[in-house]
């Protein structure tokens, strides 16, 4: 159609066999857009009435089947854009089941990704063929939602539930895993699951696809509607142990999530009162899903994470990144002893990946041949990039960058693993300034997914280009920010332990902050937190906070009168808890002392009105800080967008992505509110509280802190 954009489509083409095949076309990973429904919903209906079709395969272009729903079309739904889906479910049109019902038998041919709805799709049809390295999975849960494709799109192709089918093809249990966990299953595990009926390699998929269909329509195999299978169902009694279980596992680990529970209830439903009633269900939860605050916060992080890779004037340039193929390491010391106990770091943490069934024992061996100790600089002539990591000590790093100016090659990337030293005095002694940038890592860094680019006035923008592409290849979460006193992460969280340690003195239990802020969904409260980075790290970088912000820095003695009394967190085993052999926390009822000695020297008085704060209460004065502090990162431009905030609250604190990352939680409160709780707290606990110029004009305007589509 001329003048309006279509987003992808099919093609069919009718062989001399009498098979038609069908092919979604919508790069790069052919998703479901309304586009290539429709066109499906014509290429199908246009087999069914050909007199020269006796059966259909349907597969998907350049070797993927399809990576599932269009998800802009969620967002579209929740920006309350499109009305539809509307809940005027008629139970006659989803009757229709426009594949399974069909007079014509179709068989799927699944290469690379067939997820979501685009395993709905899949298991629609009568059998599947997929190649060995295909991954299958329905990840919706993911997004808040629960696989209910059929529910989205109901008046364009009304027969595809998989809540509904996953059961009947893999059994209850399996299928509430897949789905509850979203994780998929390669060729091998699905064809001995029983989700696809055989597996061959790429260059057979089609024509044992075509056979296959024709096999089915001339009655040589059976024909199977997956939604009235029984034989993989558990018996009802079994099937309730499975449900309950489920249910447990499901709260234990999600106590704030509600749709892994939804998911359970719409399985258990079609299971004890036929598919029929649960594909109602499944249609009714989806509707109710798609609009809850969890999903939107969800689709908003998805959407994030891709946006973090859009940097306006550095990667709008058409530059690309040089070439990295693989990750040779030098790891340098300045000793052998340290040396050997870097390498023996690294080797502990694979060898636990392998232990957990994580990585092969043949991985293991390879990746770890690729790291090399050196304690000086002369293999450095030909590497491609250096991480400097030592300790924060200026006139060591500035040696070092001198060093690494005179060895390495002059396109090699020079980053630093600070997260408090200038850069630019950092490498005030060389003519490099181009080429240095920060790539701050969060500890511990093998496991924490984010990584902070820092860039200065003079980084250039291929050398930024790069370390994002390194990045990614290292399976991390770049976030590009600018240079200030701790820059994104731990700038906007420095208020999170100071407000914590302020509601203390002023009367508020430890332990119940620490309950209620892990409750509320971070991974663990701010003292334990603390306890874990230990106190020396905890003053030193609150050393930096005072210097630079001391009109906001809540300034209390608790720390250091703990760390005088070797308290200084859990590797002295005494912290704000007691650690046990098994470095399992315990509260300390001596705490009361240093709290009381800190009270004193602040003079500070209990106020017998924190002392009983509502839990909603005590969330809000640890968070607004944080969100009044992430504010003026943002107003100062140290990152490009709100979003980056986000990405970067979730994937370097932990922030609930179920609910949206720092600012995007904000909003759901308002600028006017968090504006007016900062100042009130203000008035009462002092300048730590005191609202920023951002909020104050945000709040004036009765705007939003950013404009999200969502809301
Ligand atoms: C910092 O590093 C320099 C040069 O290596 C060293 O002389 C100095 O003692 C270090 N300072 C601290 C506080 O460790
Ligand atoms: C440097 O990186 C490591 C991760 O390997 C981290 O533990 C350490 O805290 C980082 N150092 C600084 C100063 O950020
Ligand atoms: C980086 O931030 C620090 C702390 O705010 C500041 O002193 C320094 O001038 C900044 N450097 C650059 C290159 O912007």
């Amino acid at each position: 159609m001329k003048g309006s954009r279509t987003k992808g489509t099919t093609t069919i083409e009718v062989g001399a066999h009498g098979v038609a095949l069908i092919t979604i076309i919508n790069p790069p990973v052919n998703s479901l857009s309304s586009d290539v429904l429709s066109s499906l919903k014509d290429s199908y209906e246009q087999a069914l009435r050909r007199d020269d079709v006796k059966a259909i395969v349907i597969t998907g272009a350049k070797g993927k089947f399809s990576g599932g729903a269009d998800i802009s079309a969620f967002e579209k739904v929740q920006e309350g854009k499109v009305n539809e889906p509307k809940p005027d479910f008629k139970l006659s049109e989803v009757l229709g089941d426009t594949l399974e019902a069909a007079k014509k038998p179709s068989v799927a041919a699944i290469d690379g990704l067939a997820l979501g709805g685009g395993l709905e799709v899949a298991m629609a049809c009568h059998a599947r063929i997929s190649t060995p390295t295909a991954r299958l999975g329905l990840p919706e849960l993911q997004l808040g939602l629960i696989p209910g494709f059929g529910a989205m799109k109901s008046r364009t192709f009304d027969s595809i539930y998989g809540t509904q089918r996953l059961p009947r093809l893999v059994g209850i249990a399996k299928a509430l895993e897949m789905m509850l966990t979203s994780k998929t299953v390669k060729g091998e595990e699905a064809h001995a699951l029983g989700l696809v009926d055989a597996v061959v390699p790429p260059n057979e998929l089609v024509s044992v696809a075509c056979q296959w269909a024709l096999d089915i329509s001339e009655c040589r195999r059976p024909w199977i509607a997956s939604l009235y299978k029984t034989e993989k169902l558990d018996s009802l009694g079994e099937a309730r142990e499975i449900f309950k279980f489920a249910r447990a596992q499901a709260q234990k680990q999600a106590p704030n999530l509600i749709h892994p529970l939804v998911c359970i209830d719409v399985v258990e439903h079609g299971i004890v009162s036929g598919p029929r009633a649960g594909l109602y269900k499944e249609f009714e939860s989806f509707q109710e899903l798609v609009r809850s605050s969890i999903s939107k916060s969800l689709v908003h992080i998805f959407f994030s994470l891709r946006g973090t890779t859009k940097i306006p004037g550095i990667t709008d340039l058409g530059l690309v990144p040089r070439r990295v193929n693989n990750y040779p390491v030098i790891l340098k010391e300045v000793n052998d002893q340290f040396m050997q106990a870097g390498i023996g770091r690294v080797r502990a943490n694979l060898q636990s990946r392998v232990k957990k069934g994580k990585m092969t024992q043949e991985v293991f061996e390879k990746t770890l041949s690729l790291l090399k100790g050196s304690l000086d600089y002369e293999s450095f002539k030909d590497v491609d990039m250096v991480i400097e990591a030592v300790i924060e000590n200026v006139s060591l790093k500035q040696q070092i960058f001198s060093d690494l100016e005179k060895y390495c090659p002059p396109h090699c990337i020079l980053a630093s693993n600070t997260s408090t030293i200038d850069l630019n005095l950092i490498g005030k002694q060389t003519k490099s300034q181009d080429r240095i940038i920060g790539a701050h890592f969060f500890s511990p860094a093998h496991v924490m997914p984010l990584l902070e680019i820092v860039r200065t006035k003079q980084t250039s923008p291929q050398v930024i280009v790069d370390l994002m592409d390194v990045g990614k290849k290292i399976r991390k979460t770049p976030v590009v920010v600018g240079n200030c006193t701790g820059f994104a992460v731990n700038r906007m969280f420095f208020p999170y332990t100071q407000a914590a340690i302020l509601l203390v003195e002023h009367g508020v239990d430890l332990y119940e902050i620490d309950r209620v802020i892990t409750k509320f969904g971070m991974p663990m409260g701010p003292f334990r937190l603390a306890d874990l980075v230990g106190f020396g790290v905890a003053i030193a970088t609150g050393m930096q906070f005072v210097e630079n912000f001391a009109e906001r820095t809540y300034k209390s003695l608790l720390l250091p009168l703990m760390q005088e009394d070797k308290r200084g967190g859990e590797t002295t085993r005494k912290g704000f808890y007691l650690y046990d052999d098994r470095r399992k926390a315990k509260p300390d009822p001596e705490l009361r002392k240093y709290i009381e000695k800190a009270r004193s020297i602040s003079g500070v008085a209990v106020d017998p009105k924190l002392a009983r704060l509502p839990e909603k209460d005590i969330v809000e004065m640890i968070f607004f800080p944080v969100v009044n502090e992430a504010c003026r990162v943002f107003a100062e431009g140290i990152a490009v967008k709100a979003a980056d905030l986000d990405i970067a609250s979730v994937m370097g604190m932990g922030f609930p992505p179920y609910r949206g990352g720092i600012m995007f939680w904000a909003d759901s409160f308002g600028s006017k509110y968090i504006y007016s709780r900062l100042e009130e707290w203000s008035k009462t606990y002092g300048e730590f509280f005191e609202p920023c110029a951002f909020l104050a004009e945000r709040s004036a305007k009765g705007a939003p802190l950013v404009r999200h589509l969502n809301f």
